[in-house]
């Protein structure tokens, strides 16, 4: 039996106590140097007014190149490594955010794709191009280099039911092997972590991008299961590739106001950094990054890429297969 004494009880029990307090004790200390470590690698942009411009507009590529700089030199530069964002918290209470928006117009987060899996990726989208694909859409609107973009995956712009974009569809048997390949290593070793990042960051929208996840499963059921490659777990339901970068100032119209569209890109390059004029920032993107954006807020460019190669993925989702599923998740009408 434990005996009491005046310096407090002795015996196992006491040895247990002081167990569990020297071990709450260094639990308390790591946690303080994991917070400290993440806030050294952290760098929080504030901003003092919510990008509104174009929020309400309707889509008119002209009147944003009219309004933006496309100068690169004009915007501030933040950090090229470590995590990076921008949250729409800590505004004035005078400015209006619309509802149903994520805690942050941008996170960049550092270290999310590795060396290996960035070379896999490189192959598999030069596998594509050797495929003799062929990029559907013609020219588009915001790239000034003749570089062809991709969209790949499954959307609903402009119709009422989700389905295969022309780039995803309408190739050679060779060439569906290739993207489907490029495809399969998103879905198999970037999707997951994207879905993971945005439930941890955004859980409404999260469960937003599950319900519409549901609904395409259901209205497509049998193209899934003759091109799994085309399922991301919901993270995302298309994803557009090209080298270089969109260089003019744009916003993604066919984008939802409240869902991110995640951007990582591949190769050894310099310059490429997200400019943001409405914000007056740029951001690397730096192999190895991904980069959540509020692509239809945020108006936006790629800086020149000065030097090497860079194959920039877009993983994103159009604003109606978010809105057929969740007719309520945002305010904002346009
Ligand atoms: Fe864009």
């Amino acid at each position: 039996m434990a005996k009491k004494t005046q310096r407090g009880i002795r015996g196992p029990e006491s040895r247990a106590v002081r167990r569990a307090t020297y071990l709450a004790k260094q639990d308390e200390k790591k946690s303080k140097k994991v917070k400290a470590a993440v806030e050294r690698g952290m760098h929080t942009h504030l901003i003092n007014k919510f990008p509104a411009t174009f929020l309400r507009a309707r889509p008119n590529g002209a009147a944003v190149r009219n309004t933006m700089t496309n100068d690169p030199d004009q915007l501030a530069a933040l950090p090229t490594t470590g995590k990076v964002q921008v949250p729409l918290r800590d505004l004035p209470d005078s400015v209006t955010v619309p509802r149903g928006l994520p805690p942050h117009l941008i996170i960049r987060f550092d270290r999310f794709i590795t060396d290996a899996d960035q070379e896999r990726l490189r192959k598999r989208w030069d596998d594509v191009l050797a495929s003799g694909a062929k990029p559907q859409s013609g020219k588009h609107a915001n790239r000034s280099a003749d570089d062809p973009a991709f969209h790949f995956g499954i959307w609903e712009v402009t119709s009422s039911a989700p389905y295969l974009t022309a780039d995803t569809r309408n190739q050679t048997p060779q060439a569906i092997t290739a993207i489907d390949a490029l495809l399969k290593y998103i879905g198999d070793f970037v999707a997951g972590k994207i879905g993971s990042v945005f439930e941890t960051h955004a859980p409404e929208q999260w469960e937003a991008m599950q319900r519409a996840y549901l609904r395409v499963q259901n209205l497509l059921a049998a193209e899934l299961l003759a091109r799994p490659s085309l399922d991301f777990g919901g993270a995302f339901f298309a994803v557009a590739v090209k080298e270089g970068g969109s260089g003019l100032v744009h916003i993604d119209w066919h984008d939802s106001h409240a869902i991110w569209a995640f951007v990582f890109a591949v190769g050894d390059w310099e310059g490429g950094e997200f400019c943001a004029p409405e914000l007056g920032i740029k951001i690397p993107i730096r192999p190895g990054q991904v980069f959540a954006v509020l692509a239809r807020v945020v108006a936006h460019f790629s800086a020149p890429v000065t030097q090497g190669r860079r194959i920039v993925f877009t993983c994103f989702t159009d604003s109606l297969t978010v809105l057929h599923a969740n007719p309520d998740l945002v305010t904002v009408v346009a």
